[in-house]
């Protein structure tokens, strides 16, 4: 049932602050402001991890691999699962891999699990549908706990991996004795007001949205640009406008931009960027520059007060680094979205796509 909404999409969008919620109901003892997460308890830390997976939930992995390194310092690879099987992966002992998946289904995140498992290697599965291959392969399997997705465009099930990836980096973190008081005080202050803050903001950031959709529904292409875990963000962001809306769009390292892209700019190519204010700000900031001096128009999400001169900035309300992300997502899930449904498209079912990819 779409309980109103137009699309399945839409209303998936809107489920994300009861998702972040479910997430966390269970697993965060809020007096200890601890991560509680039993299904983990039994194993050690990993000593390095391999995470896989395939297309959006790929992007979640990469948004988590600075957390696993900058929290728990642990050493983190993130390999599309395509790709993973069919190299000659070196696996040590200690080693984990983590593969996530929404279906639980995907063929060639499925094949990676059994490889790692028939080298001996602990096997953790982030999954959201129960009893689905992948969770009941896995040595250890997490649930995202976002209730069934039915657009094939998968947005809260990101939301869900993050909430997730995001505790088990600070249970890593803690076992570990490397959780300071400030971050352990400021992350969990965060998490505790986020499923709040969200509710509030989707309205707002949907009618930035459509306006942004309707005034760039003529662009052929677009940039989307972010650094650190803005990066993945970006290439989300670019994955769900491909795929809903049709329109070609690529997402880069903002870095990178000058390593050949660049020479794509015009005024009708435009660059979306993830410009908050946090670590990056100063660097992506730059490469807008960049970016505007060779005419290209720019969308910046950032935040109020950031010294940012873009023709749209985009203003998200504080947050604090990296619970933020939880706000860009669904504003790149929206604009995609708008973008889809003012040009007609059908945005439940995108053509050429199935939701679960169960051959390889
Ligand atoms: C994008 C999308 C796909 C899936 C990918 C992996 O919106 O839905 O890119 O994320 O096929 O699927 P799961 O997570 O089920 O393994």
């Amino acid at each position: 049932r779409k309980d109103g909404y137009k699309h399945f999409m839409l209303k998936e969008i809107f489920e994300q602050p009861r998702v972040v919620k479910d997430c966390l109901a269970g697993r965060v003892d809020w007096q200890k402001q601890e991560a509680v997460l039993p299904e983990l308890s039994a194993m050690p830390v990993p000593k390095r991890l391999h995470i896989v997976a395939c297309g959006t939930s790929f992007n979640a992995g990469m948004w988590a691999q600075h957390l696993f390194e900058s929290w728990a310092h642990i050493p983190v690879s993130v390999e599309i699962a395509s790709e993973f099987r069919y190299r000659d992966v070196i696996l040590n002992e200690g080693d984990v891999v983590l593969v996530i998946s929404q279906s639980g289904e995907t063929a060639d995140t499925l094949a990676a699990l059994r490889i790692a498992k028939e080298q001996g290697v602990p096997v953790v599965g982030l999954c959201n549908v129960i009893g689905s291959s992948i969770a009941r392969e896995s040595d250890v399997t997490v649930y995202t706990q976002a209730g069934p997705e039915i657009s094939v465009a998968s947005t809260k099930a990101m939301c869900s991996q993050m909430a997730v990836l995001l505790l088990m980096g600070l249970a890593w973190a803690d076992r570990k004795g490397l959780l300071d008081d400030v971050l352990r005080r400021e992350i969990f202050g965060g998490l505790r007001k986020l499923p709040d803050l969200l509710e509030a903001e989707l309205p707002r950031i949907r009618e930035e949205a459509k306006r942004l959709a309707r005034e760039y529904s003529t662009a052929q292409s677009f940039f989307f640009l972010g650094r650190g875990v803005g990066y993945p963000l970006a290439m989300e962001g670019a994955l769900k406008l491909k795929e809903i809306s049709y329109i070609h769009a690529e997402g880069y390292a903002a870095g990178e931009m000058k390593h050949g892209p660049i020479a794509l700019i015009d005024p009708k190519f435009p660059t979306f960027a993830i410009a908050l204010n946090d670590k990056f700000f100063a660097k992506v900031k730059s490469n807008l520059e960049e970016v505007q001096a060779r005419a290209g128009d720019v969308i910046a999400l950032t935040n109020p007060n950031s010294d940012l001169s873009v023709k749209h900035k985009w203003v998200l309300p504080d947050c604090v680094y990296p619970l933020s992300s939880f706000l860009v997502l669904p504003a790149l899930q929206l604009f995609s979205y708008e973008s889809a449904d003012y040009l007609g498209k059908d945005v439940d079912q995108p053509r050429n796509l199935a939701k679960s990819v169960t051959v390889e």
